[in-house]
């Protein structure tokens, strides 16, 4: 059985994310999608809503489950076993910034990070965008999964007090 973690904000899930997540399952029997805190940013949603809206978005994927991630995520890759962690690259930048993240869970874990490349014609979905899009009033209803893009716009309007 081989376990791997697609670790992330998610604020919120994308279709990128959704689809790295989908390539991830077909390399390993178990995907943990889990629900982390980046230090570096500050989240719009709460952890609860980020999880509630991921496993909405994989509740028709079998051997996907979801799990936030409470503190350091080399102390979760080991409680939950994992194999590998899996993460989209979308161009340099985002290898950039994901080598030291995996240099380090590597160090602290022991863990191997594989880089998956997702879909070319998701490439401009990212979550920050989605949130720059959303706050300005463009549509975003085409880069989330079902139900994101009214979580977003309604903690927009400062309603999300998961
Ligand atoms: O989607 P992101 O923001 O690029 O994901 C980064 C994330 C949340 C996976 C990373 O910040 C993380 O692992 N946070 C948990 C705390 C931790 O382990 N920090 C050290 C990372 S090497």
């Amino acid at each position: 059985m081989t376990i791997a973690v697609c670790p992330g904000s998610f604020d919120p899930i994308t279709l990128g994310h959704l689809d790295v997540v989908r390539r991830a399952r077909s390399m390993f029997d178990e995907v943990v999608v889990g629900i982390a805190t980046n230090s570096s940013k500050s989240a719009l949603l709460s952890v609860d809503t980020r999880v509630a809206l991921v496993r909405d978005a994989v509740s028709g994927l079998d051997g996907v489950r979801v799990a936030p991630v409470d503190g350091l995520l080399a102390d979760f890759l080991r409680e939950v076993g994992a194999n590998a962690v899996v993460k989209g690259l979308r161009g340099g930048a985002d290898f950039d910034a994901e080598l030291p993240m995996a240099l380090m869970n590597r160090h602290l874990a022991d863990v191997e990070t594989v880089f998956v490349v997702g879909d070319p014609a998701l490439a401009h979905i990212a979550s920050s965008l989605v949130k720059d899009v959303a706050r300005y009033g463009g549509t975003i209803d085409d880069l989330v999964p079902a139900g994101v893009a009214d979580a977003v716009r309604e903690a927009l309007r400062g309603k999300d007090d998961a």
